[in-house]
């Protein structure tokens, strides 16, 4: 069985990690050639056929998750963020989390919704006409994906609702899409445009917006792990998270804070995989809001033998097919190292990382705080730009971090006396 907890991988050189990784996920000589490359992944004529008035590419770190055991399989986790100490902190995570069995996870299958809004009817008259009508509109949404429907998914259900707003009553119609494998924003809103001629005729309304709704409540994905208490620091450390996790779950100031650390891991894996981060980001703000307040998206409480137990839950709207994954050649090698079958198991890893993530920053700063490691690795990217080779930057570090003196102009000082 495969080993994610792998020593020291931190330590090891670009060229040991990179076999490490290899082996791991089989990739292939020429995958490797790819992550090794300079640019990022992406040529500039495929940068400007992504998006309009390209002038160039712009690449970011991408960095390995060690640890990682989820619904009880192994994973190495691809992560593209520019911020450090975040893969540190999940790799950590993950390491108490492993302890005690790792994360158990459950994700949704991938239901997509799609809106329309009517305009200019009678509501009560057009929501009977929709619901007498519905078999008709979802044959005509569902012509828009012999992909979908070969596979028994695609658009399953149409629903009405009425909305109040300043203007009066509104109609809203809702198409709950199986999409599978994929993200779904395209096939989603290509369905709601096919029906809505269909709907404004039976209905003899107007529709104006035709469009995904990313609040993914369909997608949701629930992840819990349980922090051997001593790991964790001790039954005060184990009560001081507690504390630290109501103070986020009753403030909005610390809970958009506690969330955003959250969503350091969450969307680093975003990155790394080719998700629309924005649309993951959007929908975890909304669902944190719990009862009309903004809360933490993790619970933390702990069990009789005083462990900690942690809990997420947020909606994770994400693909493995479709979508960025078929143009950028990282995205597709970092699905490859993920060694991911389905859109599910990419949404269970996502809230796994997320609750590992949310573990080490809350641990960190009912602490030590997170200054500590941050100084380090700055100390690091200052030994480093003074010149310093691998085996010399552990030593300047140290002495720079002892002295409290972390600076360009000691660094070279130090590097001249080495
Ligand atoms: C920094 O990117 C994230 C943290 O601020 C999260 C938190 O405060 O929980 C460390």
């Amino acid at each position: 069985m495969k080993d994610s907890a792998i020593p020291k991988f931190f330590e090891k050189s670009r060229k040991e990690r990179l076999k490490i990784v290899k082996d791991f996920s089989s990739l292939t000589e020429e995958e490797i050639k790819l992550l090794e490359n300079q640019n990022g992944g992406i040529s500039f004529e495929k940068a400007d056929k992504m998006v309009e008035n390209a002038i160039g590419t712009f690449s970011l770190p991408l960095g390995i998750a060690t640890n990682f055991q989820i619904n009880g399989k192994d994973y190495v986790i691809p992560m593209v963020i520019e911020e450090p100490s975040v893969i540190a902190a999940a790799s950590k995570g993950a390491k108490v989390a492993r302890i005690l069995g790792g994360f158990q996870v459950k994700a949704d299958e991938s239901y997509s919704i799609g809106q329309i809004q009517m305009l200019d009817v009678d509501n009560s008259l057009a929501i009977k006409d929709i619901q007498k009508s519905s078999e008709k509109i979802l044959e005509i949404a569902n012509s828009k994906s012999k992909t979908l429907s070969k596979i028994g998914k695609g658009a399953k259900e149409v629903s009405c609702k009425e909305i109040d707003t300043p203007k009066g009553k509104m109609l809203i119609i809702e198409l709950l899409i199986d999409v599978g494998d994929a993200m779904g924003a395209n096939v989603t809103n290509t369905m709601c445009e096919a029906i809505s001629p269909f709907l404004e005729e039976i209905t003899g309304g107007r529709s104006l917006l035709r469009i995904l709704s990313n609040y993914s409540t369909r997608r949701i994905a629930k992840a819990r792990a349980v922090f051997e208490k001593d790991a964790v620091g001790g039954e005060d450390v184990v009560d001081n998270i507690i504390l630290a996790f109501e103070f986020a779950d009753n403030d909005i100031f610390r809970a958009v804070t506690h969330n955003k650390g959250i969503m350091n891991g969450i969307i680093s894996v975003a990155n790394a995989t080719g998700q629309d981060s924005r649309a993951i980001e959007a929908a975890a703000n909304a669902f944190a809001v719990h009862n009309g307040r903004y809360g933490s998206l993790t619970q933390w409480s702990k069990d009789k033998n005083g462990n900690l137990i942690g809990n997420i839950e947020l909606p994770l709207s994400v693909g493995i097919v479709g979508g960025i994954i078929n143009v950028h050649p990282m995205a597709k090698i970092c699905t490859k190292i993920l060694g991911i079958t389905s859109a599910q198991e990419l949404a269970c890893i996502m809230a796994s990382v997320g609750l590992a993530q949310n573990f080490s920053a809350i641990r960190a700063l009912t602490t030590e705080g997170i200054q500590k490691g941050h100084m380090k690795l700055h100390a690091k990217n200052i030994a480093f730009a003074a010149g310093a080779k691998p085996e010399q930057i552990e030593k300047i570090v140290q002495k720079m971090i002892q002295e409290n003196n972390i600076s360009l102009n000691r660094a070279k000082e130090l590097l001249e006396q080495i």
